[in-house]
């Protein structure tokens, strides 16, 4: 990593423009991220949300799990979420010990529990929380990690104020979601007014790098994005549903026979009983990835259906043995 202003800063590290695993509450764990990058890596990856005031509390041993990580899904950047600054700033003190690249606050989430109570996009419509937060992730990581924020484009309406407010907080990297936080995921993601944040960028915090977010499904797509809007980066979520290879050049799914995607899904299933003994992790949350891997080959439907009620990670395993 690049030394930047006496600080390592793996943002000035990637090449341009870069590619980021989106982070995906219950997803993107170190099984899924070990399986994306074996696949075809992107030039970043990203914890799933991590709520700090829990990290703090008595709840702390069950949150780990969250920002456990192999030495494969490199660099790795852990997102943090919730309310008290000093949770923040003891968190991040904590991560710069355990080998993250950087540190993220997720300014985004729009479910109504989490806004109801202060935290993720809610705090659009609270920046002096939002400022106190920021300030003190800085300096728990004294310099020693680089500081960025993901976020919409506003709560109700778009509101460039906030991003020109996030601007002037002195952050490494600002990912724009393109939606509204009332928009949740209804309608398609707004990248014209993303490539206006670029703008006040380019004015207000030359330094801060700017990542586009939302409706990605293909490397092609990721690259015209950022070159239309000179972005630094962009981040890819569910595209990886439709293509676990997204990051790759030449993807080679749309060619992956039966075999070849019941292989995989195994690769994962076997991976997720070895890193998640004692039921850490409910087996159900395997259901999710199913469709990604059981789709577009005959029979497929009849096998998802199967595979969906195996109640353990030895039945799965033998109904993809079958
Ligand atoms: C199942 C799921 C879980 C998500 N969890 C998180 C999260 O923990 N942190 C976060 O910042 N965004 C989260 N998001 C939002 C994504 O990171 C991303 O911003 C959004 O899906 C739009 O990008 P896409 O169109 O490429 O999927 C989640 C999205 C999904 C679908």
């Amino acid at each position: 990593m690049k030394l930047v202003g006496g600080r390592f800063n793996i943002w000035e590290d990637l090449p341009r423009p870069f590619f980021i695993l989106a982070p995906m509450d219950d997803v993107t764990d170190t099984v899924f991220r070990q399986v994306i990058g074996r696949c075809a890596p992107p030039d970043l990856y990203f914890t799933e949300f991590v709520n700090a005031d829990g990290l703090q509390s008595p709840g702390r041993k069950n949150l780990l799990k969250k920002l456990q990580f192999t030495d494969k899904e490199q660099p790795l950047i852990a997102q943090l979420w919730g309310k008290v600054p000093e949770n923040y700033a003891k968190t991040a003190r904590e991560l710069v010990d355990m080998g993250f690249a950087g540190i993220d606050i997720n300014m985004g989430c729009p479910v109504k529990a989490v806004l109801k109570n202060g935290c993720c996009c809610a705090l659009i419509d609270n920046r002096e929380l939002a400022a106190a937060i920021i300030a003190a992730t800085q300096r728990g990581v004294a310099g020693k990690l680089p500081v960025s924020v993901k976020t919409r484009l506003g709560i109700r309406e778009i509101d460039l104020s906030w991003h020109e407010f996030l601007l002037n907080q002195n952050l490494d990297a600002l990912i724009i979601h393109g939606r509204t936080a009332r928009n949740m995921s209804d309608v398609p993601a707004d990248w014209q007014t993303i490539a206006k944040i670029r703008e006040l960028r380019d004015k207000i915090a030359p330094h801060t790098k700017i990542i586009g977010n939302g409706d990605v499904l293909t490397r092609a797509q990721g690259l015209a994005l950022s070159a239309e809007h000179e972005l630094d980066g962009v981040m890819v979520g569910r595209g990886v549903f439709q293509d676990p290879f997204v990051f790759a050049e030449q993807s080679p799914w749309p060619d992956y026979t039966k075999e070849q995607k019941v292989a995989l899904y195994r690769r994962h299933v076997e991976l997720f009983a070895a890193t998640w003994k004692d039921n850490q992790r409910n087996i159900n949350t395997l259901n999710k990835f199913c469709k990604i891997y059981i789709s577009g080959f005959d029979g497929a439907k009849e096998l998802r259906e199967q595979l969906m009620q195996a109640k353990s990670a030895e039945a799965l395993l033998k109904i993809l043995a079958s």
